[in-house]
């Protein structure tokens, strides 16, 4: 078996703490993971949310993302936010197209592609994600959507990007429903990513890829999902709001029992 890729932990905050509130979680965070050496570690915050985190963060090895930015570098966007402020704010990575952009804020594959584009222009890495809905699921359009998602959101992007980029499968519905897809759910559309990723850059970008698994991940199931060889970490919305139990998940990603 190949070795394993180095987990990455990744809390989406979506619009939860106020500058204040996430100051004192990232702190807390900050205590909880300091013994933690082994897996990589990231919070995306509100925007208003990022710079305090990012300086209440320095010192310690947690990085900041964004959870979206828009596809251009400045102009008259109102209420917009570029790659450049991301990145002065202290932002190493952004998510872009998490379901709940494409379900209530009209995010397409076009735009996903655009706003990878100018991510990576921006030297911020995209976390790109993907995954069906529960119809989608019922009529076996799996890995239609999935390829759909992929083809078009990173359509035109070459090797160099694709060796930068991290993918999460997030089944829309397991999002902040409880249902978790099983991990052996998880590793078939892991594969079949991992499978896309060969194809589109080659065998050793594929065997680097980082494919976080997102919905309901807690402390209680981590380690069964990474046990899966091609889950490489978590996407973790709802858990990541509490220190202690983001920390049991960045603990258990390890096999750590909680
Ligand atoms: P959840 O959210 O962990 O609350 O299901 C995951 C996500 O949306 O990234």
């Amino acid at each position: 078996m190949m070795a394993k890729r180095r987990p990455l932990i990744a809390g989406n905050w979506k619009m939860f703490k106020t500058g204040p509130e996430a100051a004192e979680l990232a702190g807390q965070l900050k205590v909880l993971v300091s013994d933690i050496a082994d897996v990589d570690v990231l919070v995306a915050p509100a925007f208003t949310a990022i710079s305090v985190v990012a300086e209440t963060l320095k010192g310690s090895a947690i990085e900041v993302g964004g959870q979206d930015l828009f596809w251009e570098t400045e102009g008259a966007y109102t209420g917009q936010v570029s790659a450049p402020m991301l990145k002065a704010a202290g932002c190493s990575h952004v998510i872009v197209g998490h379901s709940e952009r494409r379900q209530y804020f009209g995010e397409t594959n076009g735009t996903v592609n655009r706003k990878i584009n100018i991510a990576l222009k921006g030297d911020l890495i995209p976390i790109l994600c993907v995954g069906e809905s529960d119809a989608e699921r019922e009529a076996q359009e799996t890995f239609l959507v999935v390829k759909e998602h992929l083809d078009k959101g990173l359509e035109g992007i070459d090797g160099d990007g694709l060796a930068k980029l991290i993918i999460a499968y997030e089944p829309v519905w397991a999002i902040g429903t409880g249902k978790t897809a099983t991990a052996e759910q998880a590793q078939e559309v892991h594969r079949f990513i991992r499978d896309w990723m060969e194809k589109a850059g080659g065998n050793s970008i594929a065997k680097a890829l980082r494919i976080l698994y997102g919905g309901s991940v807690k402390p209680g199931n981590i380690a069964g999902l990474m046990a899966m060889e091609d889950i490489d970490g978590a996407l973790v919305g709802g858990a990541s709001l509490d220190a202690e139990s983001f920390a049991g998940i960045v603990r258990g990603s390890l096999g750590v029992a909680q």
